[in-house]
């Protein structure tokens, strides 16, 4: 009984079915979409505190406005992805009871320090298109809520890429020193970006299964490749320099060639120990103390109005 039914989940997804939440599915399917959709979710929410340090000292009021819109985005991201997430079977209070507890993990990116303003350009061009490259395919993913929340969140994503490149391109034709804080924000993001797409394949445990079930549909290295070979034509429009003396266009390949990633660094950020991971989960832990009341009286307002409702309801 139990083959036939893994048998027809996997036929639904190899002809491109979409899994809703009530289907029947593998165990290890529920926990592997919980995983990397909470993951998701908590990355964008924890995402949003290196650009907020920026909002108040964006150069001018236009600036300041596509921030304050581009984090209010990043939390919207983070709200659909805890809803997809519920829909298998875990509450909002335990998923962000495993973020605060230092259990689930967030992307690596976020445990970097935001030095300049150049950095939110930086952020935008590169780590919202690195997001973007890897988000995109996750529009076809097999699990139907999780697809339905990406559309949406990547038409976002894409406007963020461009107020970043925006940035970019204004600091690099500006005067020498803006063009070096770019160059700089450039130097600091480039690497940590790179490794946003997780392990090569070949270290990458989960990447078989999630390619058959199709909650991934390119693997780690291929999105990783995909992203540098467009960013080198983006920086070069900027005038700046990617930092990676072995970056070359191989002609057999189709392809740049770039230097070995930095294992080492990306395992220590995963492991808790990036330059920023526990200042990070320590103002996320004390926004959501500090926000208890805010909570209390949302949930004692909607008992209020739904009192009002009841007794209308008695009265007709
Ligand atoms: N940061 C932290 N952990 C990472 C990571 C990264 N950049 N890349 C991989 N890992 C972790 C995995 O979670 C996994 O750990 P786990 O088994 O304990 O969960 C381990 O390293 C091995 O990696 P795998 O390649 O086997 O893991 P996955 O198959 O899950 O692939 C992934 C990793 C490519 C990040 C995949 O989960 C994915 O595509 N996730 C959805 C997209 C996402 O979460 N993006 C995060 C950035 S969101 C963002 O950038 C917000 C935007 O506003 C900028």
């Amino acid at each position: 009984m139990e083959i036939n039914l893994e048998e027809s989940f996997q036929k639904k997804i190899d002809d491109e079915i979409r899994i809703e939440p009530r289907d029947w599915m593998p165990e290890k399917y529920r926990k592997t979409l919980l995983r990397q959709i909470s993951q998701h979710a908590h990355s964008e929410i924890v995402g949003m505190l290196p650009e907020a340090n920026w909002i108040t000292r964006a150069p001018n009021l236009r600036r300041k406005v596509a921030l304050l819109a581009k984090v209010q985005d990043e939390a919207g991201h983070g709200l659909y992805l805890y809803s997809a997430a519920e829909t298998l079977g875990m509450t909002r209070d335990e998923l962000l009871e495993e973020l605060h507890s230092g259990k689930a993990k967030y992307s690596s990116i976020f445990n970097y320090p935001t030095l300049s303003w150049a950095d939110m350009g930086a952020i935008g061009w590169l780590v919202d298109g690195a997001a973007i490259m890897n988000q995109v395919p996750l529009c076809r993913v097999s699990y139907g809520p999780y697809a339905r929340a990406m559309v949406r969140v990547c038409k976002e994503e894409s406007f963020h890429q461009r107020q970043g490149y925006e940035i970019m391109l204004t600091l690099s034709n500006g005067s020498e020193e803006q063009k070096a804080m770019a160059q700089d924000a450039l130097n600091r993001w480039w690497w940590p970006s790179v490794m946003m797409f997780g392990p090569n394949d070949d270290n990458s445990p989960n990447s078989a299964q999630s390619m058959k079930w199709k909650i991934k549909r390119f693997s780690n290295d291929d999105l990783r490749q995909k992203f540098i070979d467009v960013s080198v034509a983006q920086a070069e429009i900027l005038g700046l320099t990617i930092p990676d003396n072995n970056l070359k266009w191989n002609e057999a390949r189709g392809h740049y060639d770039f230097s070995t990633i930095d294992w080492i660094e990306f395992n220590e950020v995963i492991a808790g120990n990036g330059p920023c991971n526990k200042q990070r989960l320590k103002a996320i832990v004390s926004a959501w103390q500090n926000g208890e009341w805010v909570r209390d009286a949302a949930v004692a307002y909607a008992e209020k109005q739904a009192k009002k409702t009841d007794n209308k309801t008695i009265a007709a």
